[in-house]
């Protein structure tokens, strides 16, 4: 067996992001980027111009990353690791950085950027840093609509700045229209996406996530302990590398990610088959991949009982429920694609047999048994209500499985690879 070795767990391989701060009212909403980011896993640095600290101080930025947030020009004596040598910080932040990223972005700040002005410390590190610019704009809909503001996006566009948002809505202003800052998540979900290289780009993948329920009643039902993390991350790996992500899913304890091509909530195994029926063979684009990591629900209450079921009888009296077999959504995807091996087909096994030989034979026999090209298999403890997991692929095409443990983020981005590798360049 091969164990991965996962980049994202050594400390250097965290993104390193530095967000700059402008004096637009959004800039209330900095801090919860920076959290954000941090949970994605992003060592994060601050910026805060003049301007927005009127709105939101410093204090807040620094006890939240843990680090200085850039004071004036020259101020250079702090700051650095070594604290003999004197560091030029609008220049060494931005060679520190993976990316650059302006949220929220003045009408002021763009316009300055586009003329290369470097008159604020924010700007100056701009104009210096080598990395990739992300801007989140966030003024009056007039003044994102109005001609020099509008050229000067089209200059920074063409010089490669990435934009994201402004979204349209009520603004702090008292006017409706487009000028909102992105939100929090559209903000997090492009600074993944960059620098991520784009190995899924134009496949459309759907994924099925989240657990089912099966009714016994109107107020009770069966289900299990699935949360939908592991699928929650799956998309958002596939979403990073430029896929279109089509989400089935059940109900889930954790927000579906950002940026999905379509989502479809369903409560029952029967509903997810019906579902995924539809939009594997009638998709348009059509369908390269699927991935099942629903916990699909085996057997269903052969009887729905249209009334709640009410106790009767005396304290420790028994009573059975007849359960029926629910279809195998993946074999039978499996079985209908024949031997065109399109779409291809990703399970997930989980089970409870310790490590070992006799779980990877589990997990081959499972893969074979339903005629899926690449098999993930968990351990029922290592996976159920945490953020890591331990997974072994197992693929037809391998020979030997592999180990790879670490963040169900991590695990996914590899996941996401190995489907990358299969699938080839769209
Ligand atoms: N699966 C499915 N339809 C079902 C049950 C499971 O499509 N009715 C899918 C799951 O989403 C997962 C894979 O099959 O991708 C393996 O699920 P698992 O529960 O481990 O397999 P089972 O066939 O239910 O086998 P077991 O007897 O071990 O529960």
């Amino acid at each position: 067996m091969t164990s991965i070795p996962l980049k994202e767990i050594s400390p250097r391989s965290r993104r390193r992001v530095l967000l700059g701060v402008t004096g637009s009212i959004a800039a209330y909403k900095a801090p919860e980027i920076v959290r954000r980011l941090q949970d994605d896993g992003c060592e994060v640095r601050v910026i805060v111009t003049h301007a927005a600290r009127q709105i939101v101080g410093p204090a807040l930025f620094e006890a939240l990353t843990g680090t200085r947030c850039m004071g004036e020009f020259w101020d250079s004596d702090v700051g650095g690791s070594d604290p003999e040598k004197v560091e030029i910080e609008h220049i060494s932040w931005g060679d520190w950085a993976d990316c650059l990223i302006i949220a929220p972005a003045t009408a002021d700040c763009l316009a300055k950027m586009r003329l290369g002005i470097a008159d604020t410390p924010l700007l100056a590190t701009v104009l210096a840093a080598r990395c990739p610019i992300i801007v989140a704009p966030a003024m009056n809909c007039h003044m994102w609509g109005s001609v020099p503001n509008q050229e000067h996006i089209t200059v920074l566009r063409d010089r490669g700045v990435i934009f994201v948002g402004p979204s349209e809505g009520s603004l702090a202003c008292g006017w409706e229209g487009a000028g909102r800052l992105a939100e929090v998540d559209a903000i997090v979900g492009k600074i993944r996406e960059v620098g991520t290289p784009q190995t899924l780009a134009g496949h459309h993948i759907v994924v099925a996530l989240g657990p089912t329920r099966e009714r016994i009643d109107p107020v009770r039902y069966i289900s299990n302990r699935s949360s939908g993390k592991m699928g929650c991350a799956i998309i958002e790996a596939a979403r990073a590398r430029g896929a279109i992500v089509t989400a089935v899913h059940g109900p889930l304890s954790v927000p579906l990610p950002y940026g999905l091509h379509r989502a479809i909530e369903i409560e029952s195994a029967r509903d997810m088959a019906d579902a995924l029926d539809m939009v594997v063979w009638h998709s348009s684009p059509s369908v390269s991949a699927v991935v099942m990591a629903a916990a699909v629900a085996d057997y269903r209450p052969a009887v729905m009982l249209s009334e709640k079921h009410k106790r009767g009888g005396d304290d420790g009296e028994t009573c059975s429920l007849v359960l029926e077999q629910n279809p195998d959504i993946l074999a039978s995807l499996s079985r209908r694609r024949g031997g065109a091996r399109s779409p291809l087909l990703i399970g997930f096994a989980v089970e409870t047999i310790p490590h070992g030989a006799e779980l990877i034979s589990e997990f081959q026999r499972k893969r074979r048994a339903k005629g899926v090209d690449l098999l993930v298999g968990n351990r029922g403890d290592d996976a159920f209500d945490r953020d890591t997991t331990v997974a072994y692929l197992v693929a037809g095409t391998d020979t030997q499985s592999r180990r790879v443990e670490g963040t169900k983020r991590a695990v996914s981005g590899v996941i996401m690879e190995r489907l990358a590798e299969m699938l080839g360049p769209n």
